[in-house]
This record gives structure tokens, C-alpha cells and sequence, in this order.
């Protein structure tokens, strides 16, 4: 059946997004995290929400406005984003992993502020896995629409589709973040998005004007 002109391309679609760093804390004053605005990920709830979806953010620390009729869910580490994610899932059509999670976690967490020892010059710290959000989405027997992120400095491709594969996804955008002024902190961006048969760029623009063809992008792929 045809679509109507005025019909937006997300219309009633349930939207499940993640965003922003997250924090892992090594003691009550210190965390370990990555380089992540948040912006890319507001930038989609924003389009995405224009285009008629029904719009949840799962947002890491962040120092963004919640787009307006966003549903937002703050959490600080992995393992709370995971659970978040874990326990809305089902209620979702589409997810979108944006979020640049850490990777690794401190084994564990001092409950009183770490002290420097008076003649150590080193510290070492035990690091562990953690759960990979995404591939947690993928693996779902009724998985939404997945589309996840990658941000490589080298063999952006290669990297890109192996993750595609790797965590089951519908569909991934990557990201040259070896380039200056895109990705991570800046304003603009540019992306290179792979599906199963096929890839698309989307060339260098602020970050909303990208949303928006990233959106009409993954409206086109996206079947319920
Ligand atoms: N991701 C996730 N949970 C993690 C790590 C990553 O959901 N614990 C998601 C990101 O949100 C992104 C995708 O996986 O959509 C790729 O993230 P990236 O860091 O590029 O991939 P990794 O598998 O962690 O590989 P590496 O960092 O070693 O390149
Ligand atoms: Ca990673």
C-alpha cells in the first residue's frame, strides 16, 4: 500500500536508544569513562522523534537538554545501562546502540577515597569485561531492529562489518574518529553505514542534519 505524503517514516514505532559515555568508579570520587558527548545519540532521539517515534533514551552522564517529547532513563555505569536496557527491550520495534560504553570495569570498588601510598610511583589496576549491551539486543530471539555504532581510528570497514556480524545486528554506522573535527566532542560528523548487501555514506554535517538522514536511512531498511 502506498504511503500517504504527510505520514511521518517513523510513525508509532517504538524506539529504544542509548547514548553518552558511561561511568565506572573506581572509588567514591573517581571513574573510569570514555570521550563521548552524547550529542549523535540526542541528535537521533531528536529526528527520530520528529519522524513520529515513540522515543526512550537510555543516557549515560551527559550535559544535554532531553529532546522534547523524549522519554529519558539516566544511568551512570554499564551494568545499570544493560539493565535498563534488558528490562525495556521487549517493548521496543527498533534499538539504537549509541552509547560509547566501557569496555572494562574495576574488578573492584573501594568504598573509602583510594590514598596515594607515600614511595609507590605505580598503581595497578585489575580491570573486567563488561556486558556487551548490544550484542545482548542481537541475541534475542525477538530482537528489535538493531543498528549499533563503531568509532575506529584504523580499517574502519573491516572493523565495522565484523561487528555487524559478531553481534547480530540489522545494521551499523561507522565512524572515522581518527579525523579531526567529527565524532567524539565536536559538532559535526560524518558516517559510513553497512547493512547485509549494502552501504551508503553520509557525508560531513552537524550532527541533527545527520540524525535526520540516518533516520530516513535505517526508515527505509526497517522492517516491524
Ligand atoms: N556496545 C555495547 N556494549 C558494550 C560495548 C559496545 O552496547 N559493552 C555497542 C556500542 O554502543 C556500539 C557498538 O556496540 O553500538 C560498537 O561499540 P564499539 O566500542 O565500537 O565495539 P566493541 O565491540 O566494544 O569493540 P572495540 O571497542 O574493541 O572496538
Ligand atoms: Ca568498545
Amino acid at each position: 500500500c502506498q504511503q500517504l505524503a504527510s505520514e511521518p517514516l517513523l510513525a508509532g514505532v517504538r524506539l529504544l536508544l542509548t547514548a553518552g559515555p558511561t561511568r565506572e568508579a573506581l572509588d567514591p570520587v573517581r571513574y573510569i569513562s570514555n570521550h563521548s558527548s552524547g550529542k549523535m545519540g540526542y541528535a537521533i532521539a531528536r529526528a527520530a522523534r520528529e519522524a513520529g517515534a515513540e522515543v526512550t533514551l537510555v543516557s549515560g552522564p551527559v550535559a544535554l537538554a532531553t529532546p522534547p517529547g523524549v522519554t529519558r532513563v539516566d544511568v551512570e555505569s554499564a551494568e545499570q545501562m544493560h539493565q535498563a536496557v534488558m528490562s525495556r527491550v521487549h517493548e521496543c520495534d527498533l534499538f539504537i546502540g549509541c552509547a560509547a560504553v566501557a569496555d572494562y570495569r574495576p574488578a573492584r570498588v573501594a568504598e573509602q577515597k583510594i590514598k596515594k601510598t607515600g614511595d609507590n610511583d605505580q598503581m595497578v589496576l585489575t580491570l573486567v569485561k563488561n556486558p556487551d549491551i548490544i550484542a545482548a539486543v542481537g541475541a534475542l530471539p525477538d530482537k528489535p531492529y538493531t543498528v549499533g555504532f563503531a568509532a575506529e581510528t584504523v580499517d574502519v570497514e573491516q572493523y565495522a562489518l565484523d561487528k555487524l556480524a559478531r553481534k547480530r545486528l540489522d545494521m551499523i554506522a561507522a565512524n572515522d574518529v581518527s579525523r579531526a573535527g567529527q565524532g567524539f566532542n565536536a559538532d559535526d560528523n560524518a558516517l559510513t553505514v553497512f547493512w547485509h548487501g549494502g552501504q551508503a555514506p553520509l557525508p560531513l554535517a552537524d550532527k541533527l542534519t545527520l540524525a535526520r538522514h540516518l533516520i530516513a536511512l535505517i526508515a527505509r531498511h526497517y522492517r516491524p
